[in-house]
């Protein structure tokens, strides 16, 4: 573990109690397959594929911890533009391709007030949810010009906490309008032409006790139905989204009531809650949640169809990660006094989250699974946002000096850089991993095609953590040979990380990957995108 300058003392608190938990968990077992890791990839080439939302690799950023202030807004600081934006986060976006952010939040939101965050003169208010003081120097304006900075969708998620549907269809007249008090305050504000910001949702975790006015879920969908129409009379062309889970109680009524002014309901998951509980387990721990994506996926769908809105309204996993964020204490439902000694000791606590060994191969990976999922569903699947985006467990981490790469950012950059804009159809035949009641896959596999159908870019993961796997790939009717242009991200071992002192440890590698009578060999705990074009 390393840290830097900007986290000083509440490190020195934090450090031997993550030493213990470190040194609590278990390693886990030596893995011992009965047979070499291997897959077939049987890819048929004359089924329709299918086209690839523009939205699947996105992000979130909350008004939590550093992610925002210190994060991607740092005015002052000699790495930040004029306007305060740090240019080396706005860089490393680009680099990411991102199409699409979700702000202000996540559980944020349910006690933010938009009007406080924009105009000449911004009140700093105190957070209900998260402890802290928000200076609200950073609002609506900023978040809009951050996201054309970077060349992304802003995605606007409002308060149905202690917010009103009024106040929704305001935040919209503010963005979009041409007229009206609203556009009027916006222009007074420096923006003369509308936002037009496209992508709204109505609430967060409205179903969840943690939640600022938390809703039953016989009152969700009249609510959302109320809104969506107040939303809609200020601007007909926003595509809207709702706050959903995986379970019927509430999803169903909700598309019931509302269901035909949604574009996408909204999932939320982290494969390990450790909200309170911080803990750093080992890669077969975290490798075998690899498949609880797509069970979600597949469990949403069939909502989805039992409601009668499948093909009309798609999933957006707005967030999603393998750990939850660490903050005991939190959320909390009422402002708290700037400096209440008990919340300064609880955000101390949140520093655990930027123990850098945490994000290691493992996370690169089971992102990887992640990704192969909704591209395997991509007609359902319209967006996803990785929580949160920068900071805290994000792909990115920006510190005085600069920022790290994490693992996670590589399998993000990989996916939306060097995959083709559609899926093919393909039946992978993969031998088994993990032992137990439930193994999975050995190797995770998805295809994509460009329009003509000739140019190909699979994305394979191999996630035996010390063994090469075979894969063997048949194009139609003929096995694959040759050697083709392939990047690898798999690192020294599964447990590698980057941090500071060692930014490119994990890194990808341009290299070539051989098919000899349709079989590759694929590195033990790598991520592998090989391209070619069909002879
Ligand atoms: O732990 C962070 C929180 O996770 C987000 O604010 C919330 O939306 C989700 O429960």
């Amino acid at each position: 573990m390393q840290t830097t300058s900007a986290m000083p003392r509440l490190l020195a608190i934090v450090i031997p109690t993550l030493l213990g938990i470190h040194a609590g968990i278990a390693t886990a077992a030596p893995v011992e397959p009965a047979e070499k890791p291997h897959a077939t990839l049987n890819i048929d080439t004359s089924a329709p594929s299918k086209a690839v939302s523009p939205m699947l690799f996105g992000g979130f950023i909350e008004h939590f911890q550093d992610q925002i202030y210190g994060g991607l807004y740092e005015p002052g600081s000699t790495l930040a533009d004029a306007r305060g934006f740090r240019k080396d986060v706005i860089a490393a976006m680009k680099e990411l391709k991102l199409s699409v952010v979700r702000w202000p939040g996540g559980c944020f939101v349910s006690g933010y007030h938009w009007k406080d965050g924009v105009g000449k003169v911004r009140k700093p208010v105190p957070d209900p949810v998260w402890g802290a003081t928000d200076p609200n120097t950073f609002g609506t304006d900023e978040f809009v010009e951050w996201c054309r900075l970077v060349g992304c969708e802003p995605y606007i998620c409002t308060n149905a906490g202690n917010g009103t549907p009024e106040e929704m269809k305001q935040w919209v007249e503010y963005c979009n309008a041409t007229e009206g008090e609203y556009a009027r305050q916006r222009i007074a504000n420096g923006h003369e032409q509308p936002f037009k910001v496209k992508y709204w949702s109505i609430g967060n975790e409205n179903y969840g006790p943690w939640e600022i006015g938390r809703k039953d879920a016989d009152e969700w969908g009249p609510l959302v139905d109320q809104c969506a129409k107040l939303m809609h009379e200020a601007d007909p062309d926003i595509k809207l989204v709702a706050a959903a889970t995986k379970k019927e109680e509430w999803s169903l009524p909700l598309l019931a009531a509302a269901g035909k002014h949604l574009d996408y309901v909204a999932l939320h998951e982290y494969w390990f809650g450790y909200q309170s509980k911080n803990m750093m387990p080992p890669y077969k721990d975290c490798i075998m949640r690899s498949e609880g994506p797509e069970k979600t996926i597949e469990t949403m769908l069939g909502i989805l169809d039992k409601a009668g809105c499948r093909g009309r309204v798609r999933i957006a996993f707005d967030e999603w990660n393998l750990r939850g964020w660490h903050h005991p204490g939190f959320p909390r439902k009422k402002a708290l006094e700037a400096g209440d000694a008990e919340a300064v000791e609880f955000i101390a606590k949140r520093e655990i989250n930027k123990i850098h060994a945490q994000y290691t191969v493992a996370d690169a990976l089971f992102s990887a699974s992640f990704f192969n999922s909704c591209l395997r569903h991509c007609d359902d699947v319209g967006m996803t946002n990785i929580a949160p985006i920068v900071n805290t467990r994000g792909p990115l981490f920006v510190h005085p000096n600069g920022v790290v790469k994490r693992t996670t950012f590589h399998t993000i950059a990989m996916y939306a850089n060097l995959l083709e804009s559609r899926v093919g159809k393909c039946a992978v035949e993969a031998g088994q991993f993990g032992g137990g009641k439930n193994p999975i896959a050995v190797i995770d596999a998805v295809v994509t095609v460009d329009e003509s159908g000739k140019k190909w870019s699979i994305a394979l993961v191999n996630r035996h953590p010390d063994q090469t796997a075979d894969c063997t790939v048949k194009l139609g009717e003929h096995l694959l040979d040759g050697t083709f242009a392939a990047t690898v991200l798999a690192g020294a071992s599964p447990e590698a990380f980057n941090d500071v002192e060692h930014p490119g440890r994990v890194a990808p590698e341009q290299t070539k990957l051989t098919f000899t009578k349709g079989t590759a060999t694929l590195p033990p705990h790598s991520l592998t995108i090989v391209r070619f074009t069909q002879p």
